[in-house]
């Protein structure tokens, strides 16, 4: 046998044996073919209970707290069935091409899923599931925590206690601003905005306004909250919390020109996610004295470098995005993703599904 024909006879050997390998990998116990997914990143154990219990597929995992390389994401998720993936994976053409046809459904842990080619997921027939409504609680306390912390300056003042900055009690000293007969405006009334509103009620507030794509008198009656164009909220508000989903129309929303026309004494907080925000223009708006404080969980990228200017600026509470990072509703989001992605496999009604 010459050496070319050998090397054609090892490469068909070792891609079959490599698939004999691979199709008894994805069998069950029974000896029946299960599906294959990929869950990117160590999930809460709720959600990992639910997919080893089900019996229903293969699984492999990026077993690590960090994110999976792009590279072995691409190489992971060849032939899947079932992709459990995080709002740090872009989950684009590339990767589905990667994927090839067999992919049936993608899953992510997130409410949130501008991370997500919908185009792509569509022209391929792929179904998508996420997490909404099992996170509302605790990104709507988180929201009103970093505005009180924004507002009240509460990082600034623990510093200063904690380094000798203290002195004795002076009336004008560490002054903020209150929520008691305020103005707060909404940018995004949906279900996390509704419920950060619903919290901040019995702060007092006096009026509740917000801009959403339209008017939602259905859900604005309850608070009670007017709908007002962006302009508007930002001419009126004391407190502006963002509660959008990042979308190629929100995309840089919180721009010069919506700082420019708050009130110097405004308070800017940001939850959804850091693609609304212009940051050299907020950043500017803070050390020009335009606004007065922001509250971000937040930022564009992800994580903000150390020595990015908004670190620098003591009227700039920066928090690493942990909105949702309570342990139950992480967990409980670990478990929707798996429960949709289990539904998706199975070709039934996922609990929560994006419509494409
Ligand atoms: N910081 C975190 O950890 C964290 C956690 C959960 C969710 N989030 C973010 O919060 C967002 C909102 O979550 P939700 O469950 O309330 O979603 P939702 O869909 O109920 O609410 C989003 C609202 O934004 C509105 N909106 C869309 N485009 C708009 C526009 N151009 N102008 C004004 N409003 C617009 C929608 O109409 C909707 O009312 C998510 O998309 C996600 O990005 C962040």
């Amino acid at each position: 046998m010459g050496t070319l024909c050998h090397l054609k006879w090892l490469k068909k050997t070792l891609v079959s044996d490599f698939h004999t390998w691979w199709k008894l990998q994805a069998t069950n116990t029974t000896g029946k073919q299960v599906p294959r997914i990929y869950v990117t990143r160590q999930i809460p154990p709720d959600g990992m209970k639910i997919l080893h219990q089900s019996r229903l597929c293969h699984i492999e995992q990026w077993d690590s707290e960090d994110p999976v390389p792009r590279s072995e994401l691409l190489k992971k998720v060849a032939g899947i069935q079932g992709l459990y993936c995080l709002l740090t994976e872009k989950i684009d053409a590339e990767v589905l091409d990667a994927a090839g046809p067999s992919l049936k459904v993608v899953s992510t842990m997130s409410v949130g899923y501008d991370h997500i080619s919908l185009q792509e997921l569509k022209k391929r027939g792929i179904r998508l599931g996420y997490t909404p409504d099992v996170l509302t609680e605790a990104v709507a306390e988180l929201t009103v925590a970093l505005l009180l912390a924004a507002s009240r300056r509460l990082l600034e003042a623990a510093e200063k206690a904690k380094t000798g900055g203290w002195g004795t009690w002076k009336p004008l000293w560490m002054c903020g601003h209150g929520l008691t007969d305020s103005t707060v405006g909404i940018l995004g009334l949906g279900r996390i905005g509704v419920a950060v509103a619903t919290r901040l009620k019995p702060f007092g507030v006096k009026r509740f306004l917000y801009t959403d794509m339209s008017a939602r008198p259905e859900v604005a009656t309850s608070i009670p909250a007017d709908s007002v164009t962006v302009d508007e909220l930002a001419r009126l508000s004391d407190f502006i919390v963002v509660c959008c989903a990042l979308t190629p129309e929100t995309q840089g929303i919180c721009n010069k020109s919506l700082f420019s026309q708050m009130k110097d004494t405004a308070i800017f907080v940001n939850t959804s996610r850091g693609g609304v925000v212009n940051q050299d223009d907020l950043y500017q708006a803070l050390v020009n004295g335009q606004i007065a404080a922001a509250g971000l969980d937040v930022t564009e990228p992800e994580p903000l470098p150390t020595d990015h200017p908004l670190f620098k600026l003591k009227n700039c509470v920066v928090l690493p995005h942990i909105a949702s990072a309570t342990v139950s509703t992480r967990n409980a989001m670990a478990a929707l993703a798996a429960n949709n992605l289990l539904a998706g496999l199975r070709g039934e009604a996922m609990e929560k599904e994006v419509p494409l």
